[in-house]
């Protein structure tokens, strides 16, 4: 890149990193549970409200910091406005992304036990799935070692850097995963008895909305679209000035929501032929899908690619993840990427024993009625991102001058963007986007 910086390529490996950060365990395994818990359709209309009315154009407000600053999401508006305490949210960036990846390594970890398992033909038989689901979660050792070889492996795709490393990886990666994901798809909805799985996902029950609902399909949509944190900022960041960032921006929230809605169809189908419940909370996907693949024809193999597909899903977030953190430390500290790479997925590892342990050995252990898996998770989707998102939206809507935006989506002129487009996502940004996320986030949480 001109500054000398690495960065992706060209657009098209921007946005298959772009959707690899977006898509992935939020999608297959986090989006269906609490669909599941919350009243299905009823759940799927609001998200789809948010992603479309709120979070595109907050994703393109924390894009356009990140590509118009050129730098990692610690000093991306430090540099924006310096001399300013708008710098002071770059560390808040930086915790979110540690405490994001904490937990989400311990159920990456999972997902490879689970590849494992269905690799070596061990997945459990119908009767045994809850067992092996506490075996793979609440032993002390065994999910360990799994989280810690799904760290590594995210560290090493980081270590050949931003364009060989994160654009190659995700430009195979994505395409793959969406193949699979449609393959199962299919298969699941014509399954016997899938009907019933199928009109939960089409007949919303608004009678399970409330409050809480509401500020959980927020933190959702946020938490799927990876925006709040700095994770788009930071690939933002190392997108080219030439790239039409509002059609990467669509084509990401697209992808993602399509991939949220097919992960739906492979699971519900499934969940209601079986006559289980949707209601099964965190465990959904790692209790109700073995069960369903020991039962029909070929259902080994689709295991192996199934949890293939949940596993490319999830390494590619993670490691956006880790990007947020290492290019914080390689950038400002000055410390080379390697070694910035080994210090973030130690700190991260180390949180991650706590979360592991929190499903077994540490269970009793709660802050403010959560343990650490369910602090860190419910933590940084229903409150830290929100806020993340908000001071961006201010930022941009109330900080930056409007023509500074509108140069950022129209590329300094080289992409033709209509006045009524960029003018309706700034009015979103400045006025709907910052109220909207105050009110839900009172109504949820008081
Ligand atoms: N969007 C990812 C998912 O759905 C999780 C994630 C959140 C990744 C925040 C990066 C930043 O699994």
């Amino acid at each position: 890149m001109s500054n000398g910086r690495d960065g992706f390529a060209g657009s098209m490996g921007a946005l298959m990193a772009l959707v690899g950060s977006a898509v992935g365990l939020g999608n297959l395994w986090r989006f269906p549970y609490l669909m599941g818990n919350n009243g299905g359709a009823a759940f799927i209309i609001i998200y789809i409200a948010f992603v479309i009315l709120l979070c595109v154009p907050i994703m393109l407000a924390e894009f356009s910091i990140g590509r118009r600053s050129q730098i990692n999401a610690f000093s991306a508006m430090r540099s924006l406005a310096p001399g300013s305490k708008w710098g002071l949210i770059g560390v808040l960036f930086v915790l979110v992304a540690v405490l994001i990846l904490s937990f989400y390594s311990v159920v990456g970890g999972w997902t490879m036990d689970y590849l494992f398992q269905s690799i070596t033909f061990n997945l459990p038989e119908q009767t045994k799935a809850a067992d092996t689901f506490s075996l793979c979660t609440s032993s002390t050792f065994r999910p360990l070692i799994f989280t810690s070889v799904f760290v590594i492996l995210s560290s090493i795709i980081l270590i050949a850097g931003v364009k060989d490393g994160i654009e190659k990886v995700a430009k195979i990666m994505m395409p793959l995963l969406f193949v699979i994901i449609i393959a199962l798809a299919i298969k699941s909805s014509l399954l016997p008895g899938a009907s019933k799985g199928l009109s939960f996902l089409l007949r919303p029950d608004f009678s399970a909305v409330n409050a809480q609902t509401i500020l959980a399909a927020l933190g959702q949509a946020f938490f799927s679209l990876s925006i709040g944190m700095g994770a788009i900022m930071t690939y933002g960041s190392y997108v080219r000035r030439s790239a039409n960032i509002l059609s990467i921006t669509t084509a990401t929230a697209l992808a993602d929501t399509l991939f949220a809605l097919l992960a739906g169809l492979v699971i519900m189908p499934a969940v209601f032929a079986f006559g289980m419940s949707a209601s099964e909370g965190p465990g959904l996907l790692f209790i109700v899908l073995p069960e369903v693949f020991s039962v029909f024809t070929g259902g080994g193999l689709f295991a192996i690619l199934f949890f293939f597909a949940v596993f490319l899903a999830a390494i590619s977030s993670a490691f956006s993840l880790l990007e947020v953190i290492v290019a914080y430390l390689s950038e400002e500290l000055k410390i080379s990427r390697r070694l910035s790479i080994f210090i973030a997925s130690s700190v991260c590892l180390f949180l991650a024993v706590l979360c592991s342990l929190s499903q077994g050995a540490l269970s009793e252990f709660k802050i403010l009625g959560f343990t650490f898996f369910d602090l860190f998770d419910t933590l940084t989707a229903n409150l830290l991102m929100p806020i993340g998102a908000l001071l961006m939206v201010v930022f941009v809507g109330w900080k930056m001058r409007k023509p500074d935006f509108v140069d950022e989506i129209t590329s300094a002129g080289k992409v033709r963007v209509k006045p009524i487009i960029y003018n309706t996502i700034y009015f979103i940004i400045k006025y709907i986007a910052p109220l909207a996320i105050i009110t839900i986030m009172i109504c949820g949480w008081l």
